[in-house]
């Protein structure tokens, strides 16, 4: 028999899994750790135990207690399934930047959840760090676990995450890239590993309005500003986070993040949250520059569905100008993808005789035929024409075009919205013109725009 006393003893010893698809033109192999697959959903259920079984063991905690922390969400969840277990209240205070459905998850978790301002200064009592370290100091038997200051946090990862990744890669990594919350996975695992494996460059991967990178580049803090990522990026630097262990830092925009975030879920299967995006789009930058033998981890950190009313939902996407629109199909577009692509435009002189010009238009398979004068198109033949004039006139060996011809068709520039040539041409116009560039057309007819919308 294969049980568990608790979901606490089947945190940890995550699988790796190699990226494919998110990684073309890559030489290297990139790999991702599923923190996702913790049973809270996050690598945060590593610390959420481990710092309770410490708080137990140094006699912070006593049975019946209570357990206070400021939190992104995610050791929040952590600590609420370890208090869970072992039967502690939670009190979580937690930014209202962050997503309602981790707030309903906390408080499904049977947590108390206290929501406070995003955009305030640390040391503001509104500030969820603040906020937590009054709750504590006015609740009885209470304790405020403090990950951001708590040396158990780094340790939890110095114990479990390095080892496992040491484990698993048989310390062939040459580029391990991890994003900074508390900084306790690069402090603890990032520690680790580079003690153990000679030449191993470790990457910080920063949200942009986070100072990470400003420290590592240029040994200063940078201006902030307030991003949409969750649970990484930082406005100081807190004590469990040890920037020195970074070789460089790449910054991330909340754009290409989610972007990355949609990409995982639709290429690799992989539904995760905004903070792995960031951390593989960095992951995917170092691993660009190294040769195919070597090797890059980074981390999924937490669940896609955690942000389903963000991330996932295109509204929200959209008021934060953070939606990839697909790139609108132009009339350039639609010729580009047609196989007789190269084929000069076929025209028939203007004081060519009828019968020629039906001739050229039964050959060559066309329902309509431009009428030029010199260079200039001067008019047009168009099937519906020719039938009239096959069957009611007699004379078409002597008759020129230009004593038939229509009005010449409408020459529209190459990025013209193919939505705006699709409704021309159901109005009544029977084709278009398209200028090429210098000076050159093409024709695109109706069948193009199917071909086109077909694909
Ligand atoms: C979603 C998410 N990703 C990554 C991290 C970063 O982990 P750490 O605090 O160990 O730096 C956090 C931390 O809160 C997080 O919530």
């Amino acid at each position: 028999m294969e049980i568990h006393e608790s979901v606490l003893d089947v945190i940890g010893d995550t699988p790796l899994v190699r990226l494919r698809r998110v990684t073309e033109g890559i030489a290297c192999k990139v790999f991702v750790k599923l923190e996702n697959l913790n049973p809270g959903g996050s690598l945060k259920d590593r610390i959420g135990s481990y710092m309770i079984e410490k708080a137990e063991k140094a006699g912070k905690v006593k049975p019946g207690g209570t357990i206070v922390e400021s939190t992104s969400g995610n050791t929040g969840v952590g600590l609420a399934v370890a208090c869970a277990v072992k039967g502690y209240r939670l009190i979580c205070t937690m930014p209202d930047k962050m997503s309602q459905e981790k707030i309903n998850l906390l408080r499904g978790l049977g947590a108390k959840v206290i929501v406070t301002p995003t955009a305030v200064a640390p040391d503001d009592p509104r500030h969820y760090v603040q906020t937590a370290k009054r709750i504590a100091r006015e609740t009885p038997g209470a304790h405020y676990i403090d990950q951001f200051n708590n040396p158990d946090n780094p340790e939890a990862h110095y114990r479990n995450t390095g080892p496992e990744i040491l484990r698993q890669t048989g310390g062939k990594l040459d580029a391990f890239v991890v994003s900074m919350g508390t900084g306790g996975t690069l402090s603890g695992a990032g520690r680790f590993l580079k003690e153990k494996i000679k030449g191993l460059r470790i990457v910080g991967a920063d949200p942009e309005g986070s100072i990470y990178t400003s420290i590592v580049r240029n040994g200063k803090p940078s201006e902030t500003h307030v991003y949409k990522v969750e649970g990484i990026g930082h406005d100081y630097v807190p004590g469990t986070c040890d920037p020195s262990l970074l070789d460089d830092c790449i910054t991330v925009t909340d754009r290409a993040a989610f972007q990355m975030a949609r990409r995982l879920a639709r290429e690799e299967g992989i539904f995760a949250g905004g903070s792995t995006g960031v951390n593989v789009v960095a992951a995917l930058e170092v691993a660009r520059k190294l040769p195919a033998e070597a090797t890059v981890l980074t981390l999924v950190c937490d669940l896609g569905e955690r942000y389903l009313s963000k991330q996932w939902n295109d509204d929200w996407m959209r008021d934060n100008q953070l939606l990839e629109e697909a790139t609108p199909l132009t009339a350039a577009g639609v010729i580009g993808q047609r196989r007789r692509e190269g084929e000069a435009l076929v025209s028939v002189p203007a004081d060519a005789n009828v019968r020629d010009a039906i001739e050229l238009m039964r050959k060559r398979d066309l329902s309509q035929l431009p009428v030029r004068k010199g260079d200039a198109i001067v008019g047009c033949i168009s099937e519906n024409q020719a039938i009239d004039l096959l069957f009611n006139r007699k004379d078409l060996a002597t008759l020129r075009v230009e004593a038939v011809m229509g009005p010449p068709l409408p020459v529209m520039p190459g990025d013209t919205p193919a939505e705006e040539i699709a409704s021309m041409l159901s109005r009544g116009t029977k084709a278009v013109l398209v200028d090429k560039g210098k000076g050159e057309l093409t024709m695109l007819t109706k069948f193009d725009l199917i071909h086109a919308s077909a694909r």
